[in-house]
């Protein structure tokens, strides 16, 4: 371990580290280490138990290093938990219980209880509780959703080549929540019924699942994920009251596509309006996010409770997959 230097933080006390520094945990360390930079925050380090991670990824942000999270435990006010989802609740809840502000990655847990035992830890300290739902952050997301009215079928497809990480949980849980929490937030119902397929095809867990999940409300998602393809593929495409909507999270691209007032032939008034977005990195605005409700003493904008409700749809999708996978193949 290297000697933590001291650097002053124009907000008192918001002293920032990143503990699980691997394919995605580099990417906070490098936001944490640029808003540091820029004067808004005090970047002490990262953590990861894999110690040439950690030393690699301090010296690219010129930081300090730690291979056991429970050094920083008392030297930190807010972390970013980006390590496997089986650790996320022993680490989240040793944090808060010690006032320490968290973003964690999503799936905010791995069980249901896990969730509840990192939300109490929250609620009993006081400290601040995100959750990681980057797509929310997309910048096609944030210039549509200003725009989504009454979302009522949905059609996602979420594809990408075999990754080499993450398989400690399947593709519901990897990479089918991001679309879970998107859909939830959009419609703003209560599901009412879950059917889904899954399949194990390279792992030995779900890497290929289709859900279709539907609202009180009436509204309808179709959702493929997979992480088994030959291309990557993030798009949802929805129809709402008078308007089609195509949102692709891989090219930033949000269009909505409505008849155009006046028109006096549908075929002829058709207008498809292509969003202006404001091109900034997602995992910057979440980071940011995460510290202003800090700053600001505000709740963050993706809730522990967002979080668990992802969690908890998932689950259930996972559930239905079992029970198909139980009728087609019987023992
Ligand atoms: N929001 C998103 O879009 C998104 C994308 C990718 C991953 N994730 C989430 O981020 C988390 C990490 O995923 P990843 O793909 O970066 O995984 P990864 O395996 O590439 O990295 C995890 C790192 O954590 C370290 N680690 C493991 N246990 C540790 C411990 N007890 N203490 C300290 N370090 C530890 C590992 O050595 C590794 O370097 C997962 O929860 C995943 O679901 C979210």
């Amino acid at each position: 371990m290297e000697e933590i230097t001291s650097r002053q933080s124009p907000i008192p006390n918001l002293r920032t580290a990143v503990i699980g520094v691997g394919s995605l945990g580099q990417h906070h360390a490098r936001n944490y280490a640029e808003i540091a930079h820029a004067g808004n925050s005090e970047f002490l380090g990262v953590c990861d138990s894999n110690e040439e991670n950690a030393r690699t990824i301090a010296g690219k942000n010129n930081c300090d290093y730690f291979t056991d999270w429970r050094e920083l435990l008392d030297k930190v006010t807010a972390v970013s938990i980006v390590t496997p989802t089986e650790t996320h609740c022993e680490i989240a809840c040793a944090f808060l219980e010690k006032g320490v502000n968290v973003l964690v990655e999503k799936p905010i847990a791995r069980t249901l209880a896990e969730a509840d035992l990192i939300i109490e830890a929250a609620e009993t300290s006081g400290a601040k509780l995100m959750v990681g739902h980057l797509e929310r952050f997309n910048p096609a997301m944030v210039a549509l959703r200003p725009q989504v009215t009454k979302p009522l079928y949905f059609e996602i497809h979420r594809v990408s080549p075999f990754p080499n990480r993450s398989l400690d949980v399947d593709v519901v849980l990897d990479v089918m929540i991001h679309d879970l929490d998107a859909i939830q937030w959009l419609v703003d119902s209560k599901v009412s019924e879950i059917r889904a397929v899954g399949i194990p095809v390279i792992s030995d867990k779900v890497d290929a699942a289709n859900a279709r999940i539907e609202f009180e409300n009436g509204a309808v998602a179709n959702i493929t994920a997979s992480r088994i393809g030959t291309e990557k593929i993030r798009k949802t495409r929805f129809y709402q009251t008078n308007s089609y909507v195509v949102l692709d999270y891989a090219t930033k691209f949000a269009s909505v596509t409505s008849l155009a007032p006046n028109a006096i032939h549908p075929l002829l008034g058709i207008n498809i309006n292509r969003l202006e977005i404001n091109d900034v990195e997602p995992l910057r605005a979440e980071i940011e996010a995460f510290l202003d409700s800090i700053s600001q003493d505000k709740t963050p904008p993706i809730t522990a409770h967002d979080g668990r409700r992802a969690l908890d749809l998932a689950l259930g999708v996972l559930e239905k997959i079992d029970e198909h996978a139980k009728k087609v193949f019987p023992k």
